[in-house]
């Protein structure tokens, strides 16, 4: 008789976007849908939780039907007997932490329903780790130990990484996060949210080296971060230091707006890359791993491989595939499979939780 292979649909509502998926065996990607909802925050430069939460409630259904129509797979498969690779689905994971309480409580909700009406475990995942995992989907066997840089638009961490289900935290961020950062100084330079790619495209027009953008290290041993001091450098470069001069962005010239986010791009890649090689020394990691929003921007990507590049022997560098940076449920669906594999189950008593 064929192996049976695992397939564990995916749910994913922590910020702003529905998203469901379906993978077998923590790695083999049968659908994944995603329900963007940027159009509608974007007026607001950022996101609006309720909006977000009445998004998800109006899109979860539709994106779960999409997932598992794609997938070929249906939940009435192993009790009819038809079990296989193809059509049958094993769990249910989703993401109950960290995130927006009142966005997180859509996916949770529709989970521990499809638990219950189809007598199928149920699986919580946190999304942080969930974006790690995002980082191995295509290596089985990354070199253990890992430095995990998690990169995104709520949060910023460095993991101690051993195995899927305990990755340690190092450090982490202190105000903003590093895609928040992002976001905000988009705002500032009047550029369209969300702020990370906008300030990317902007930046490559731009000399990085132009203004001298503080680089917060907080003392030679942390592995925590800070990034708003250097969204309130750019904030008075742009109004002045008493914030009550005019704003000078309307009257820049592009080339001198693509200098301010080519300048702040570079110090934040700066930091870090700092960061992750103090990091790397701390635990003696073979191989780094990055995800997140935030691990779309290429001169990260570069920066990062170029580090990698000078340990003798090099580092490995594992990188979450583009499609799989921002928020998805492909992630979650395959840290699930490990948990699954593990039993760790949840009940049906699970809550969301903003923080994790
Ligand atoms: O992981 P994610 O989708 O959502 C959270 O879990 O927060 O990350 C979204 C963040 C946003 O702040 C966005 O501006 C940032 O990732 N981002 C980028 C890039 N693409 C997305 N930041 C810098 N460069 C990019 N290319
Ligand atoms: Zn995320």
């Amino acid at each position: 008789m064929q192996k049976k292979c695992v397939n564990i649909l995916g749910i994913e509502t922590s910020c702003d976007e529905t998203a469901a998926a379906v993978v077998a065996d923590g790695r083999i990607v049968k659908s994944s849908v995603i329900a963007s909802q940027t159009k509608l925050h974007e007026k607001y430069g950022g996101v609006v939780p309720e909006i977000a939460s009445r998004a998800h409630i109006e899109n979860i259904y539709q994106v779960i039907a999409e997932s598992m129509e794609q997938a070929g797979v249906s939940p009435s498969a192993v009790s009819s007997g038809q079990s296989n690779c193809k059509d049958d689905i094993d769990a249910i994971a989703v993401v109950n932490q960290p995130g927006l309480t009142i966005a997180l409580v859509v996916g949770v909700t529709a989970a521990k329903t499809l638990s219950f009406a189809w007598d199928k475990p149920l699986i919580a995942i946190n999304h942080l780790h969930a974006h790690l995992q995002s980082a191995i989907l295509n290596e089985e066997n990354p070199v253990l130990p890992a430095i995990a840089l998690i990169v995104s638009g709520g949060h910023t961490c460095l993991y101690d990484y051993h195995s899927p289900l305990e990755p340690r935290i190092l450090g982490s961020t202190i105000d903003d996060a590093a895609g928040e950062a992002f976001d905000k100084v988009a705002a500032i330079l009047k550029l369209p949210y969300p702020g990370g790619p906008s300030i990317e495209k902007t930046a490559e027009k731009g000399n990085p080296d132009a203004i001298k953008f503080p680089r917060s290290m907080l003392g030679p041993e942390s592995l925590d971060f800070s990034f708003s001091g250097i969204k309130t450098a750019v904030l008075y470069y742009c109004h002045g230091q008493d914030m009550k001069g005019e704003n000078k962005v309307d009257s820049m010239s592009q080339q001198e707006i693509a200098d301010i986010a080519a300048s702040f791009q570079a110090a934040m890649v700066d930091v870090l890359v700092k960061k992750t090689k103090r990091a790397i020394k701390k635990i003696d990691a073979k191989t780094v791993l990055l995800g997140g929003g935030v691990a779309a921007n290429n001169q990260l990507r570069t920066a990062l491989q170029k580090l990698c590049e000078s340990y003798k022997p090099a580092k490995k560098l594992l990188i979450a595939p583009k499609q799989y940076c921002t928020d998805n449920a492909v992630m979650v669906a395959s840290l699930g499979y490990y948990k699954f594999e593990a039993k760790l189950f949840a009940d049906l008593t699970i809550e969301p939780k903003a923080t994790g």
